[in-house]
């Protein structure tokens, strides 16, 4: 029924479709558990290219190959003929004669979402977004399936807080809060997102968030205040991520140094925007942490908030990567 959709945001698909997909990765976890072969994808090949580092993805869908059958190139640019300009049509093309998928990760804010697009559009196989500049699909379908976990399957009105936290690593996509921004409101989430002023989301994806809360039963509510966010939150995901959205790509591409230099001095002013035991505090008393990893331990959470088993969903979230791209493989390939 999927073979041969492309997955390059969550965006394209409907909530039975999703749906479909949570069932599959269910039973994919039930049977990885019991060691039950899943070789639905038998002399398969996926083709990965990676322009930026990855532990989660890189191995959830590569393992993934593995167990559903198949087999998965690791591939990085500067590996192939990409690193000389051959452009995504070419590779596209050429990469879909070979094989029965092409996923790809390229965060370049401005051009890693088009970049996949222009695979997409001329790929006779799926194309799967590892993580663009704008969405990290598969990242949002493991964070709704340990929601339904922890939670339920009727999420509606679970109050959920997805807040910027400051992180000394690098400047982070936007794409994990997007997708998140997007995708929970669609399942009658309340989502509250808080930023400091000079962080926010991109505007498209608020407005497209709001009508997606609007069908789907959830709401949308932005926040210049951690404290305020965390207050009653069930779930609370401290996250940094880039001052990207506060320029246009047109406004970012044209002057790019100094749109970094600007969102690295406004970075060093919020230091405080962490996850700590005190704001712990502010939420729910049985309020879960996820984080879609890597975390800026310390930064973004404080160790004692992520180590804490009674509060903190991390590894779990980060596992359901693994059940949630065998899931989209085996229905897509
Ligand atoms: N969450 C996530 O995408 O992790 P990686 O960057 O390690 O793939």
């Amino acid at each position: 029924m999927y073979k041969g959709k492309h997955f390059l945001t969550c965006e394209d698909w409907t909530n039975e479709e999703l749906d479909d997909v949570f069932d599959t990765s269910f039973d994919l976890k039930e049977k990885f558990k019991n060691e039950e072969p899943t070789r639905v994808l038998r002399d398969k090949t996926l083709f990965m290219i990676f322009f930026e580092q990855s532990t989660r993805t890189r191995n959830s869908m590569e393992a993934g190959m593995t167990q559903l059958g198949g087999h998965a190139h690791d591939l990085t640019a500067d590996k192939m003929q990409l690193s000389h300009g051959e452009s995504a049509k070419d590779t596209a093309i050429i990469l879909s004669r070979m094989g029965h998928g092409i996923a790809s990760r390229n965060c370049f804010y401005g051009i890693g979402y088009d970049y996949l697009s222009e695979m997409a559009k001329h790929s006779t196989k799926p194309v799967m977004s590892l993580q663009d500049d704008v969405y990290h699909p598969f990242q949002g379908l493991a964070d709704l399936m340990t929601i339904f976990e922890y939670f339920r399957k009727d999420t509606k009105g679970l109050k959920v807080t997805v807040s910027w936290a400051y992180a000394d690593t690098h400047s982070k996509p936007l794409s994990v809060p997007q997708t998140q921004a997007l995708l929970f409101p669609r399942y009658g989430i309340d989502l509250t997102i808080a930023n400091p002023p000079e962080f926010p989301l991109s505007e498209n994806i608020i407005e497209c968030a709001n009508k997606n809360a609007q069908k789907g039963g959830g709401s949308v509510k932005i926040v210049n205040d951690m404290d305020e966010a965390f207050e009653g939150a069930q779930i609370v995901v401290p996250k940094n991520w880039g001052g990207f959205g506060a320029y246009t790509v047109d406004e970012f591409l044209a002057n790019e140094e100094e749109c970094k230099k600007e969102m690295n001095v406004n970075l060093e002013k919020y230091h405080d925007w962490i996850c700590d035991r005190k704001r712990i505090k502010l939420a729910d008393k049985n309020v879960k942490l996820m984080h879609a990893l890597p975390a800026d331990r310390n930064h973004e959470v404080t160790d004692e908030v992520i180590d804490d088993d009674n509060i903190s969903i991390v590894f779990d979230e980060a596992e359901n990567r693994l059940h949630t791209a065998k899931a989209i493989m085996s229905l897509t390939m």
